[in-house]
């Protein structure tokens, strides 16, 4: 794609990855993704952010087609991950910029991801700090632990517009620039899944951060993230800080998420008899067998879910690995405010309740009780026992939720 101005001599110059189908290598992206890039010229030409080093020849058109021969004076790095800044060392050694602006902690990442880089012009700017280019004012304000500690975003007051990096970004591939032009159900779906699998264990710091930005006054039109569409307009950048605080508070749906995996079917019998009691007290299901859904999927739905039920045969007295890696997974993601069950069947030690009970638990889970576990095949009576769970974890939803 060709470079966009999207606000006058202020220009995307970045790459769109259509085939992107596994984000970082732990999520899935069905959208693809872009690496949003922007280059400002002013009396000062300011790159601010890279692309992936895998695009950084696609890059280097789009800077070539703005710059018509001119320099690139100053680097801004708003954040290390090699995503971003994965073409700065061949973007330093073409441009060979006067100064490279990063965090206190951006230039420790710097340092730890390019060895090469003893010689490079770094300079620390703290948060808060201004720096003028011209016709312009460049402020950087640290967003530690958004995702990463060296995350800051660099505000253009004359424009009113953010360089924001990962925060309100979107796995989108699409020949469309702007959040307005995009479908907003799809939009908002790919915002949610990207918050739910990148920036949900931060929520805390997504709530300070968006006070501190508030307490600043900042006057704000235009939100330029690193992935997927840019926000223009007010009433743009008030939905995207909106959808935000409301992802952060992570206040639980009528909805419940039924997980598992199963060898010969008994488990995935207990799953569907769940899922009807649910439905019987008029809670919406989503049953994601872990063969069928990977687990950056589950994490989606469960996002907004006030439940997470877990299901999984004893397998070798323990539960099955698509299981054990789904836990795993939305443990470092720490969800908060969730319901929790287990089930699942079992030929004779039967361990794999108690295991499934105790890792919900473990995750800050308010487990409803009794878990239901049955040996080989679910008897009628077994499935009714799985009908009467659903239906006492949907009445505990609706307690929770006030539906
Ligand atoms: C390879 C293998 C290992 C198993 N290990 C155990 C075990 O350690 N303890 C146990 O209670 N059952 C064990 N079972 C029995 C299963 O838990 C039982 O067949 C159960 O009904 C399978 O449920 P599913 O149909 O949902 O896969 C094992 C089964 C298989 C195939
Ligand atoms: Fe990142
Ligand atoms: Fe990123």
């Amino acid at each position: 794609m060709r470079p966009v101005e999207i606000k006058k001599d202020i220009w995307w110059v970045g790459v769109v990855d259509w085939n992107k189908r596994s984000f970082h290598g732990y999520s899935q992206s069905p959208l693809g993704t872009t690496y949003n890039n922007y280059l400002i010229t002013d009396e000062k030409t300011v790159l601010v952010d890279t692309v992936d080093q895998e695009f950084a020849g696609r890059m280097f058109c789009n800077i070539a087609h703005v710059l018509q021969g001119k320099k690139i004076d100053y680097f801004v790095i708003n954040h290390l991950e090699p995503d971003h800044a994965g073409s700065l060392a061949q973007a330093v050694e073409r441009y060979k910029p006067e100064k490279i602006f990063t965090s206190p902690m951006g230039e420790k990442a710097l340092r730890a991801h390019f060895h090469n880089s003893a010689d490079w012009p770094v300079e620390v700017v703290p948060s808060g700090k201004s720096l003028s280019i011209g016709k312009r004012t460049l402020t950087f304000v640290e967003t530690r632990m958004l995702h990463w500690p060296d995350s800051m975003l660099t505000y253009v007051a004359e424009d009113k517009l953010a360089f924001t990096n990962d925060a309100f970004g979107q796995n989108i591939a699409s020949s469309e620039r702007f959040a307005d032009e995009i479908d907003r159900s799809v939009l908002r779906r790919a915002m949610a899944e990207y918050y739910a699998n990148i920036v949900l264990p931060y929520s805390p710091v997504v709530l300070k951060t968006l006070e501190a930005v508030a307490a600043m006054g900042l006057e704000l039109d235009t939100l330029c993230p690193d992935h997927g569409l840019i926000w223009r307009g007010a009433a743009e950048v008030r939905y995207v800080l909106e959808a935000y605080r409301e992802f952060a508070l992570q206040r639980p749906q009528p909805k419940a998420v039924i997980a598992y995996d199963t060898m010969w079917h008994s488990t995935e019998k207990m799953a569907e008899a769940i899922a009807d009691g649910l439905v019987a007290e008029g809670i919406s299901v989503k049953v994601m067998s872990l063969k069928a859904n990977h687990h950056s999927q589950v994490m989606t739905e469960l996002f907004d879910a006030a439940a997470l039920i877990v299901g999984s045969p004893t397998h070798n007295n323990g539960i099955l690995p698509l299981v054990a890696n789904l836990l795993t997974y939305v443990k470092g993601l720490r969800p908060q405010n969730k319901l929790a069950a287990a089930f699942g069947s079992f030929g004779w030690s039967g361990e794999c309740v108690k295991i499934l009970s105790e890792a919900l638990t473990g995750m800050n889970m308010e487990l409803v009780e009794p878990a239901v576990k049955t040996k080989f095949v679910p008897t009628h009576e077994a499935l009714g026992q799985c009908v009467e769970l659903g239906k006492k974890i949907g009445q505990a939803i609706k307690a929770k939720t006030g539906n």
